[in-house]
């Protein structure tokens, strides 16, 4: 019960206890009216904490989903990051991989008039009404990891994420280094590719970073979505199986769908890794990543961080102190090759 209701409800009976001329209340009432106090005095805390949480900076996240274990520890990294002990108060929203999903949350956000909105887009396009919608109601909106590709800039406050393109650009320059040291180099190279979702800037970067660093003797035999889903991936990989009996490399745009096609590879009775028939390389570096490198399935994942939270905090410290952020801020990234694997494991936060 909120307090004014009690402490109206209390009045009330007082009143009729004064009316009634009952000096002395009998042992019942007495024990009723202790009773009510009671519940008044508990409900004095929730009422500080009320002014406490007016204090707090209230944050909404339009979160993709949980397609994969980046984004696992993307969510956490946000929920561990904007608790209540820091100073704010953290609306998460998970929309199932739905760009529909995420303008319903932005609009809900602009509703409950929240301080920030931090989105990470489903895909790039799309967004232009909702976040007039955010302007026009003096939210700032926060991008974080994936990008959003709109004709007014002024539109976002700023973005921070991995340079997808790089990513791509790495893994391309992995591979002719490696094929370089098998003695391998002119061999004709056959490449399958495991798209993330489609319209997604990790997908058309890494697809666009990795195609444009091809060499002339790689031959791209099939690309399709595997939508960042280890299942999907694994469906994806044994379609691709059964069409073509050459392929030389996978390339997986996220570590989950690696995992699937590293399934359906062994499934298939072939090999894969350092010593196998079939090259294998992913994107993100999650600890899992890392144990099937040590295993020997996969030859190399190339890093793309995902603890945006502490980042995306910076940003709001900075511009509740009045400050400016740069429009585009790029984390740095690594490349981790199998052979590295078992050294690093242990420092990975995720
Ligand atoms: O946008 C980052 C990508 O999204 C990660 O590579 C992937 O695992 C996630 O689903």
């Amino acid at each position: 019960m909120k307090k004014k209701t009690v402490s109206v409800l209390l009045s009330v009976f007082m009143a009729a206890t004064l009316l009634a001329g009952c000096g002395k209340a009998t042992s019942e009432e007495a024990a009723t009216e202790e009773a009510a106090t009671e519940e008044t005095e508990t409900e004095e805390p929730a009422a500080e904490e009320e002014a406490a949480s007016d204090d707090l900076i209230v944050v909404g996240y339009a979160q993709v989903g949980a397609e994969s274990d980046w984004r696992t520890a993307n969510t956490e990294s946000f929920k561990s990051t904007f608790t209540e002990e820091n100073g704010y108060k953290l609306i998460f929203d998970d929309a199932q991989q739905k760009q529909e999903n995420q303008i319903k949350a932005i609009r809900s956000f602009i509703q409950q008039e929240v301080d920030y909105i931090v989105v990470a887009p489903v895909v790039e396009t799309g967004w232009e009404t909702v976040l007039q919608e955010a302007k026009e109601a003096g939210i700032p909106v926060i991008l974080s990891d994936r990008q959003m590709d709109v004709s007014d800039d002024s539109l976002y406050t700023c973005w921070v994420g991995g340079n997808f393109i790089k990513e791509g650009q790495d893994a391309a320059a992995w591979l002719k280094n490696y094929l370089e040291e098998q003695g391998r180099a002119d061999d004709e190279i056959n490449i399958v590719t495991l798209q993330g979702t489609i319209g997604a800037s990790a997908q058309v970067g890494r697809t666009e970073g990795f195609g444009s660093s091809m060499e002339d003797n790689w031959n791209m035999l099939d690309m399709q979505t595997g939508e960042f889903t280890q299942s999907k991936g694994q469906e994806v990989m044994e379609s691709f199986l059964k069409q073509y009996d050459d392929i030389d490399v996978v390339v997986a745009e996220n570590d989950n769908m690696a995992f699937g096609a590293i399934d359906a590879i062994k499934a298939a009775g072939k090999t894969c890794g350092p010593d196998g028939d079939i090259i294998i390389i992913s994107f993100d570096a999650v600890k899992a990543a890392f144990e099937s490198m040590i295993a020997g399935d996969m030859n190399v994942s190339v890093e793309c961080n995902p603890l945006h939270g502490p980042r995306v905090a910076e940003i709001i410290q900075t511009l509740e102190a009045g400050g400016t952020v740069d429009k585009i801020m790029y984390v740095d990234e690594e490349v981790f090759p199998a052979e590295t694997a078992a050294d690093v494991i242990g420092t990975r936060a995720y």
